[in-house]
């Protein structure tokens, strides 16, 4: 019998009580990357449902990188880095979000992606959704299409899908 992707993530990934505060069950992806059937199954699965709808795969820092670098490859597409304030050399994009205290920055350079190219945004947790909502304002000031938002674990209840109406959002596990 073949395993459900869900079954795989539970048998995988581990949980880590009161991380990174008390209270919070933290849900480990490492050993998912770290197992080769997990990193393909998770890879395949995420851009499965966006097959043909994309030009490029982009990740978000940091843990989004080994999706995305993975998905690209796989899908023979390219791979574009949106980074945190800071970190990339040239002109860049730049679009703030909240955070629980204060604020963050996310970074793209405004030559990586040409106007009119679909991206499919993969990242490996959507809880408020203020990180990729942050990567989605960025491709559209860059004048492209959001083909999409995969994303493995889904934390729900905190308004990430709500905050993402209108984009196609997959999730491989809601937690
Ligand atoms: C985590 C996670 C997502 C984001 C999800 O990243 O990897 O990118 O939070 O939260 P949100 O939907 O509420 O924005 P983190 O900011 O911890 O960065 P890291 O991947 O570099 O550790």
């Amino acid at each position: 019998a073949s395993e459900t992707v869900t079954e795989l993530l539970d048998r995988l990934s581990v949980v880590v009580p009161d991380y990174p505060q008390p209270g919070i069950s933290f849900k480990d992806l490492t050993p998912v990357f770290a197992d080769p059937t997990g990193l393909r199954r998770i890879v395949d699965e995420i851009v499965a449902p966006f097959a043909g709808d994309f030009d490029v795969v982009a990740g978000l820092e940091a843990r989004g990188f080994v999706l995305a670098a993975a998905g690209a490859y796989a899908t023979g597409t390219g791979m574009v880095t949106v980074r945190k304030k800071g970190k990339l050399p040239r002109e860049v994009h730049s679009e703030d979000y909240s955070l629980e205290y204060g604020t963050a920055t996310l970074e793209l350079h405004r030559d990586d992606v040409a106007p009119g190219t679909r991206v499919l945004i993969l990242d490996d947790v959507l809880a408020t959704g203020g990180t990729v909502g942050s990567a989605v304002r960025l491709f559209e000031r860059a004048g492209c299409t959001v083909a999409g938002i995969g994303v493995v674990l889904e934390l729900a209840g905190l308004g990430g899908r709500e905050r993402l109406a209108g984009y196609r959002v997959h999730a491989l596990q809601k937690v």
